[in-house]
């Protein structure tokens, strides 16, 4: 039976790094604060206005195909994870495919937010499996830092956000003991303006106003505790639905590679589940929240850093604005 493995990974930040104390000095916030809460300690921007999503994609995909011993010219189909792309439309999987010279390339956009990757990674899974693609680009990407609050009123969420950008490359193997074994992703939009960017919005006409930005609607709103509270129950339970689904324990487990939005989140969700603390990957102290790109950027780091090795099996669940959620189960 064909399944879908990981042939290779890629990630890439800005070099801008701001720190905790950096942000302290735009508006009320505290270094102590910051890590105290979400185990945050620096994040990276870009460096000028004019760098988009795909712009950070295209030195990860690099990357990526360089790990995976693939030609950009054998990628047959491009999945774009972000809630932030570089215009309205068309997607940036477009501006990535012509920025790879992939013209032609069919490129999908998906719009789920931290769970962006693991609904590519779904995708990617069927078209492989059912022998439509046989080398798909999977990216998460964000920039975040062009539409943060810089204020005292926005510290709550401009604290946790950081640019980045991580891909894999999949395609098909026979090896029964590789790749993507399960995916399981949710949502439910009763939760959507819990975590919203509201404007500029096809809802409204015109799509964007003096009014909405002074009124700040031009910023992500988050209801924090709200989504704590979400993300520590659903992050548990689809984890645990994947794996027992698989007849898979916890102890199976090499290493779990959760989503990346408060080192908190992700203690409190591994000491629900038993999972030891040395198998959780954390990176956020370096990045903060970098959306759909966390969970493939703390993968490839690890695998980078020869933490993740060839036949680990690897648990990558999330939570994220929509509510979207999600697990994926796979083995390197
Ligand atoms: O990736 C997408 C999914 N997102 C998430 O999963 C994020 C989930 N939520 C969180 O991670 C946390 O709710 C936050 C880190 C956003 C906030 O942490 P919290 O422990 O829930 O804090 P809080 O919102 O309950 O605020 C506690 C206090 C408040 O002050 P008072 O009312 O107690 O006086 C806030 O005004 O902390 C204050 N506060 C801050 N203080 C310094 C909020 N943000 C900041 C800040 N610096 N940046």
């Amino acid at each position: 039976m064909t399944r879908t493995a990981i042939l290779g990974m890629g990630h890439y930040v800005p070099s801008k790094v701001v720190t905790n104390d950096d942000l302290a000095k735009m508006f009320d916030t505290s270094d102590e604060w910051i890590q105290q809460r979400t185990g945050i300690k620096e994040r990276r921007y870009i460096e000028k206005s004019g760098i988009g999503a795909s712009d950070l994609a295209l030195h990860a995909t690099k990357m990526a195909c360089e790990n995976a011993g693939v030609d950009v010219s054998e990628i047959d189909a491009i999945i774009f994870a972000t809630l932030s792309p570089d215009h309205n439309f068309p997607g940036s999987g477009c501006f990535l495919g012509d920025k790879l010279g992939l013209g032609g390339v069919p490129a999908l956009d998906v719009r789920n937010q931290c769970s962006g990757f693991l609904y590519g990674l779904q995708i990617a899974d069927a078209w492989i499996r059912c022998g439509m693609y046989k080398r798909v680009l999977l990216v998460g990407a964000e920039v975040h830092s062009t539409a943060l609050d810089f204020s005292d009123e926005g510290r709550d969420v401009t604290v946790i956000f950081g640019d980045g950008a991580a891909c894999a490359i999949l395609g098909p193997t026979d090896d029964e003991d590789r790749g993507i074994i399960d995916v399981e992703v949710h949502a439910d939009g009763s939760g959507a303006k819990d975590l919203w960017l509201e404007a500029p919005a096809s809802a409204y006409e015109p799509r964007l106003t003096h009014e909405m930005i002074d009124n700040k609607s031009v910023y992500p709103q988050m209801n924090g505790r709200h989504v704590f509270r979400w993300a520590t129950a659903k992050m548990p339970e689809v984890s645990l639905s994947v794996l027992e689904r698989n007849g898979v324990t916890v102890e199976d487990l090499d290493l779990v590679v959760p989503h990346q939005a408060n080192k908190r989140i992700n203690e409190f969700v591994s000491q629900k589940m038993s999972i030891p603390p040395e198998k959780v990957v954390h990176n956020i102290q370096k990045y903060g929240n970098t959306t759909a790109a966390s969970i493939p950027l703390a993968l490839s780091e690890a695998i980078q850093e020869g933490r993740a090795k060839k036949g680990d099996l690897v648990l990558m669940p999330a939570f994220g604005s929509g509510f979207t959620w999600g697990a994926a189960l796979v083995r390197l």
